[in-house]
């Protein structure tokens, strides 16, 4: 029976979780706002490992419910069902169970309905016009279609079963439980952007930032990764690949591996814009590489000189090295941005094995392939 069982909670019945540290890691002149949380978990009977996820229930930001509300001439107390069905108050509903961040196209479709210069919008619904609502939808959220078409109504109740349900949201674990058995870490970079004139807030990240207090339990449950493991042989070497946020899982490999004493060697690639705010956990990164935890720590500060620097122009670097340890048998892990850092850092892999191996680019990519059935390369990118 596998040691990662997690009765009785789970994400049909969240473990409601305290936030006892929620503690900027960027600093001030950073453009951005990344923040370490720590949540209890104590009491719970919580199982975890260095890999999983944690999987957050967030609630809306009560400001943009209250404009919603108002824009549709509801007082909130309206009795509207919930996406399982119970009746509960229309304020509550647009906090904790629906989404109002993202549109649906039914949203939009009964829009176009009911207001003769939205009809496109109900056109919208099929596949072929998918382009067109894309980029309609581009920093676009529920409020942005009921203000451009302000005479359109609805009752309480077709109004939310027009809103789809509101989702949770994954998190790296950043802490090993060998280290804080009751403790769950994360390292979250807070999503706010401007478009269409308004600010625009990322709705589980700045819930976590800002509206969380120590006093209210915030809904959790554990995701499991199992393609995310540290190797289970601990002598082998491990490469850690996490730019930005992509560095919390490494962070609870690290702890994991010094927890044990694994003899097995750690290389860490972390980037970011700037070393003088943005390197995430520096000095427990910097001690740990002094004590011998993390053998070499590499990294890439993109806006601290002219041209941008990312972790896989340091890889290139380090081809020799790298590709040696591949050759003793070392795990390859990446984590973070999915849509280009994940592709580039495959590509700048392809290159080290081409280069540092004296391999044909088809001999490079069998080599990769081999790593991957062997389930020695490892991604868990968003
Ligand atoms: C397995 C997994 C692990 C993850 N681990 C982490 C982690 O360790 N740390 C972490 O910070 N995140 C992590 N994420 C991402 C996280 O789950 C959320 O997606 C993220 O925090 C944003 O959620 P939100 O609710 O704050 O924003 P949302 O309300 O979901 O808004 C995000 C959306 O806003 C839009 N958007 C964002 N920026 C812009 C922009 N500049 N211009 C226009 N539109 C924009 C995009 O449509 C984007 O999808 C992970 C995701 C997965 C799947
Ligand atoms: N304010 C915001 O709302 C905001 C801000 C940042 C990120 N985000 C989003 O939040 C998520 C997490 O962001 P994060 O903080 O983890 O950092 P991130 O955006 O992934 O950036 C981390 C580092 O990776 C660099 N990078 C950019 N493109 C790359 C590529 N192709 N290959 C390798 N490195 C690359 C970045 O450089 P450059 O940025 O200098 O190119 C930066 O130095 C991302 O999905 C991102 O889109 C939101």
């Amino acid at each position: 029976m596998s040691s990662c069982i997690t009765p009785p909670y789970s994400r049909k019945n969240p473990f409601p979780g305290l936030l006892r540290t929620n503690r900027r890691l960027t600093a001030s002149g950073s453009a951005k706002d990344t923040r370490h949380y720590e949540v209890s978990i104590a009491g719970s009977g919580l199982l975890y490992e260095a890999g999983d996820s944690l999987g957050v229930f967030p609630q809306n930001d009560p400001l943009l419910v209250e404009e919603i509300l108002a824009r549709l001439r509801f007082d909130g107390h309206e009795l509207v069902s919930n996406p399982s069905g119970d009746m509960i108050p229309m304020r509550e509903a647009l906090l904790r169970h629906y989404a109002i961040t993202e549109p649906s196209k039914q949203f939009l479709a009964a829009i176009g309905e009911k207001d003769p210069a939205a009809s496109h919008f109900s056109a919208w619904s099929a596949p072929e016009s998918k382009e067109h609502l894309e980029t309609y939808l581009w920093g676009r959220e529920v409020i942005d279609p009921l203000l451009e078409h302000p005479e359109v109504h609805f009752t309480p109740e077709e109004f939310v079963k027009l809103l789809r349900k509101l989702q949770p949201r994954l998190y790296s674990i950043a802490s090993s439980p060998k280290m804080y058995p009751e403790e769950i870490h994360l390292t979250v970079a807070t999503v706010a952007y401007e478009a269409l004139g308004r600010q625009r807030l990322g709705v589980c990240s700045t819930f976590l930032a800002s509206r969380v207090t120590e006093d209210i339990p915030v809904s959790i449950f554990i995701h499991s990764a199992k393609h995310f493991r540290l190797p289970e042989d601990p002598s082998r070497h491990i490469i850690m690949i996490g730019p930005g946020t992509g560095i919390a899982p490494f962070r609870a490999f690290l702890q994991d591996r010094k927890a044990t004493g694994a003899p097995g060697k750690h290389w860490l690639f972390f980037g970011d814009q700037r070393r003088d705010t943005d390197f995430l956990y520096r000095e427990e990164l910097e001690s740990m590489h002094k004590e011998g935890t993390l053998h070499r720590l590499h990294t890439a500060f993109s806006r601290d000189q002219q041209d941008k620097i990312y972790v896989q122009h340091r890889m290139l670097e380090e081809a020799q090295e790298l590709y040696s340890w591949l050759e003793e048998g070392a795990y390859f892990y990446v984590c973070g941005d999915a849509s280009r850092m994940a592709k580039d850092v495959e590509h700048a892999l392809l290159k080290t094995i081409e280069l540092a191996g004296g391999k044909s680019p088809e001999d490079a990519a069998a080599y990769i392939d081999a790593m991957k059935k062997e389930k020695r390369y490892r991604k868990d990118v968003y």
